[in-house]
């Protein structure tokens, strides 16, 4: 069955959490603008990400690219960097595309229609519901994890389905100034209906929250079986021209893990010649396994990675691959690519080794 809320208590969850928010709220950049776009780059960007990782980013990433046409018009290497260090960096690469879609269908200007949002690459429920109502003050509703924990702990079900979450938050979106009421769910729950400590004395609805009632807030909602971090092993090279000390990067493609971003030559699994053997036939490069220069790590969300790092030496060859996708670097010409955290590590690796 599912869940409601009586219309008396919605109202006044609703009253007392938007009067809490107008006192309390965060002063954050996204908060000072009803600029769509900027609405839009700031969700796209909190998406599995903290307010404090992402406030430099957002204010790098609009003044560059500054409107939807900027953003239509840069180059996917420009966008990933400027996404560096983020992650999930789909949402840089759909970030793009859809501003591509917004001055080809829409003349630029984010619409406010849900089925015309969710057409765009990347915009899921979530985002749409937030441009719509942040941006366009329109009653949609939205429900992240944060939002999740709250309505699980106001109505003491334990085992709120995300469905369910839509509907109630739904029940609740429409009355005034919807926008800043979902922030002020999104808000409750990143500053004071905290996963393990909630701070209920401060809380504005502790009266009308049925967990707080419990006297076990905390047990709300029940912890989900993770699904198990899979450890996985890599090995990867850092050739570099004997002449120049140029580095040769590649790229990866552009569809899965840290698509687009560039990388030295890896392979899975620990295998030396097989990194030898798939070198050759991607780049026309010879190569020879050197020094062992060690390990370094990455926890990305279901994969714990460890990648050795091995010295490969030139061995001869020209590079054949195409300028796009294989590269001999400058060491600035480096720092100007998107990589991962995981290929600055390994960097980070090779130049305190020194002894290249
Ligand atoms: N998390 C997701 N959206 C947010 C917002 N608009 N403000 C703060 N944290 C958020």
């Amino acid at each position: 069955m599912s869940p409601r809320l009586p219309a008396a208590r919605r109202d006044a969850l609703r009253r007392r959490l938007l009067a809490w928010y107008l006192e309390n709220r965060r002063d954050l950049p996204w908060r000072r603008t009803r600029d769509p776009y900027r609405i839009w780059l700031s969700e796209a960007m909190l998406q599995q990400t903290r307010v404090d990782t992402v406030i430099p980013y957002y204010e790098r990433f609009i003044s560059r690219f500054p409107d939807v046409q900027a953003l239509a018009d840069a180059e996917e290497q420009d966008v990933l960097k400027a996404w560096e260090g983020l992650g999930y960096y789909s949402r840089a690469r759909n970030l793009r595309r859809a501003a591509a879609c917004v001055v080809d269908r829409h003349g630029g200007e984010l619409p406010r229609d849900p089925d015309a949002l969710r057409a765009l690459p990347g915009v899921g429920p979530y985002t749409a519901g937030a441009i719509r109502s942040i941006a366009f003050d329109e009653p949609a509703a939205i429900v992240d994890g944060n939002v999740r924990r709250v309505l699980s702990r106001w109505i003491a079900e334990p085992e709120l389905a995300e469905r369910d979450a839509w509907t109630l938050a739904g029940q609740l979106v429409p009355g005034p100034h919807p926008g800043d009421f979902n922030q002020a769910l999104m808000e409750l729950g990143a500053t004071v209906c905290t996963p393990r400590a909630p701070l209920c004395p401060t809380c504005p609805v502790r009266t009308l929250c049925a967990a707080a009632a419990s006297g076990h807030p905390e047990a709300f909602p029940a912890p989900r079986r993770r699904p198990a971090v899979r450890a996985v092993s890599a090995v990867s090279g850092a050739l570099r021209s004997r002449r120049d000390g140029r580095w040769l990067l590649l790229r990866r493609p552009s569809k899965g893990l840290l698509g687009g971003l560039w990388e030295t030559p890896s392979v899975a699994g620990d295998s030396t010649a097989t990194l030898v053997d798939e070198l050759r036939e991607r780049t026309g490069i010879e190569s020879r396994p050197g020094r062992d220069l060690g390990e370094v790590r990455h926890a990305f969300t279901h994969r714990a990675l460890t990648l050795r790092v091995v010295e490969l030496e030139h061995r001869g060859g020209r590079l054949r691959a195409r300028d796009g996708e294989a590269r001999w670097c400058s060491r600035s010409e480096v720092d100007a690519l998107p990589l991962s955290r995981l290929v600055r590590k390994l960097i980070a690796l090779v130049d305190a080794d020194g002894g290249y």
